[in-house]
């Protein structure tokens, strides 16, 4: 038991699964991706499970440019997030919709627009998932100057946040007056927004009410140093990626510790890491579909798909069991780059054994074992001051969700971790975080 405080849990989802083979999967679907009906099923699962929020990760762009590895890794076809909560939005009620876009590749206002949409449509459930984005396939869509640098993504990424909770905050609630008055608007509650910087020029208001939930959820996961100072000055709701419980202690202290000096509270941000949970009957149930999972990941493929978040062109030219090479600083995700590294040191994996562990859920925590194990390990680390929640990233949908939820929630619920009812009708109420001072 840990008091009153309650675990936040998020259902990321991912087509087929999170497992790269899961579309090989028996019990998988591998048309997934862009199947509304399988999204609808799948929020709804979670929904039941009384998930604070569903998440939805995004590129603008294919995901692999290795056309072999594309044509056995099933993540060739999604839909875009903000359309596909949307969609979602009608088909539930109370879970909150968390859809990932990008600062480098979309103006603030357009963002800050579609995002009071979602929410105004979802009745306060709105989440953004403010990402810098790190493939040069998606620089390729946009721009001929490829990829921009990592410290330039992050200063246009300052600049974009600021200007979209100003222009989230230019229409205070009640500036729509009721039906009868002489007015339709409270001239004294818009406040256009006149931003002018770098990057960035906007001059007006949003077309839209004060959002139901006093602003939408901003999300961040960025684990750089000025990744972590722009979540710990803007963001309410962190991901994060932690294979250990030192690693992942040290993060969440550290996005913490950095909230004073933005007038913030430590409980202003939910630090939520990744797990990836494979739930069996027995440990031993457990781990057989884990080992099953993991035979069907072709090496191509696991060394195809670490090369990438290691960002080197080719890893095959060198002995796959032999140890990992020095790499090169990266301009793509410094932080995972250093988890795999991290992670090879540690336990003297060799490249092949690295691809097919990374392989499973792209460098998030897995636990293979039964819902007591499972919730003890989450346990552990929520009592620990490693994480506020979790986000669920089930290996294959829907059953690895579905026994999430039918098997590891009561659990939690057991030892009065878990929410047994939603608390409110919007995301911030479910969260348990405030509204920040208006801009
Ligand atoms: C759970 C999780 C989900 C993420 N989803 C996305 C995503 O959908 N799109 C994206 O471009 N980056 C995504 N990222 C990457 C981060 O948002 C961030 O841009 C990246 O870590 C680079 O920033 P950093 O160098 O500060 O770590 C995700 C990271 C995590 C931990």
């Amino acid at each position: 038991m840990s008091g009153d405080r309650k675990m936040r849990l998020g259902a990321f989802l991912m087509a087929g699964g999170h497992h790269i083979a899961a579309w090989r999967h028996p019990l998988a679907h591998a048309q997934a991706g862009v199947d509304i009906d399988h999204f609808v099923a799948l929020a709804r699962i979670a929904e039941r499970g009384k998930f604070d929020m569903i998440f939805v990760e995004d590129a603008a762009a294919i995901r692999e440019r290795n056309s072999d590895m594309a044509s056995q890794a099933a993540r060739s076809t999604a839909f875009e997030p903000l359309s596909l909560l949307a969609a979602l939005a009608v088909n539930t009620s109370h879970i909150g919709l968390v859809a990932t876009a990008s600062t480098t590749y979309n103006e603030p206002y357009g963002l800050a627009r579609s995002f009071a949409s979602l929410d105004q449509l979802s009745g306060g459930r709105a989440g953004w998932n403010l990402v810098t984005s790190a493939s040069e396939l998606e620089a390729e869509n946009f721009a001929s100057s490829g990829l921009r640098p990592h410290s330039e993504r992050y200063e246009r990424a300052e600049e974009f946040a600021d200007a979209a909770l100003a222009i989230w905050d230019g229409v205070e609630d009640g500036a729509y007056l009721p039906p009868g008055g002489a007015d339709f608007t409270d001239r004294a509650k818009l406040h256009p927004v006149h931003h002018r910087g770098k990057h960035f020029a906007v001059e007006g208001l949003l077309e839209s009410p004060c959002s139901p939930q006093g602003r939408p959820i901003m999300v961040q996961a960025g684990a750089s140093d000025v990744g972590k100072e722009l979540a710990a000055r803007t963001a309410d709701v962190v991901f994060a990626a932690s294979q250990t419980i030192d690693e992942a202690k040290a993060y969440y202290s550290d996005v913490k510790a950095r909230l004073a000096k933005y007038g913030r509270q430590i409980d202003d941000i939910k630090i939520m890491p990744g797990i990836s949970p494979i739930v069996g009957a027995t440990e031993a149930e457990a781990k057989a579909k884990y080992r099953a999972l993991q035979e069907l990941i072709p090496d191509a493929v696991g060394v195809a798909l670490l090369a990438s978040y290691l960002s080197i062109q080719d890893l095959s030219s060198y002995p796959l069991d032999g140890p990992l090479p020095d790499m090169p600083e990266t301009n793509l995700i410094q932080s995972r780059q250093q988890l795999i590294i991290d992670l090879g040191r540690r336990e003297n994996l060799s490249i092949r054994e690295l691809a097919r562990h990374f392989a499973g859920a792209r460098g998030h925590w897995q636990v293979a074992g039964t819902p007591a194990q499972i919730a003890d390990a989450m346990e552990e680390r929520f009592s620990a001051g490693a994480a506020d929640g979790f986000n669920v990233m089930a290996p294959i949908f829907p059953s690895g969700l579905e026994d999430f939820v039918t098997l590891v929630v009561p659990e939690l619920r057991r030892r009065g971790l878990f929410r047994e009812a939603y608390e409110g009708r919007t995301l911030r109420q479910n969260l348990g975080v405030g509204v920040p001072a208006k801009r």
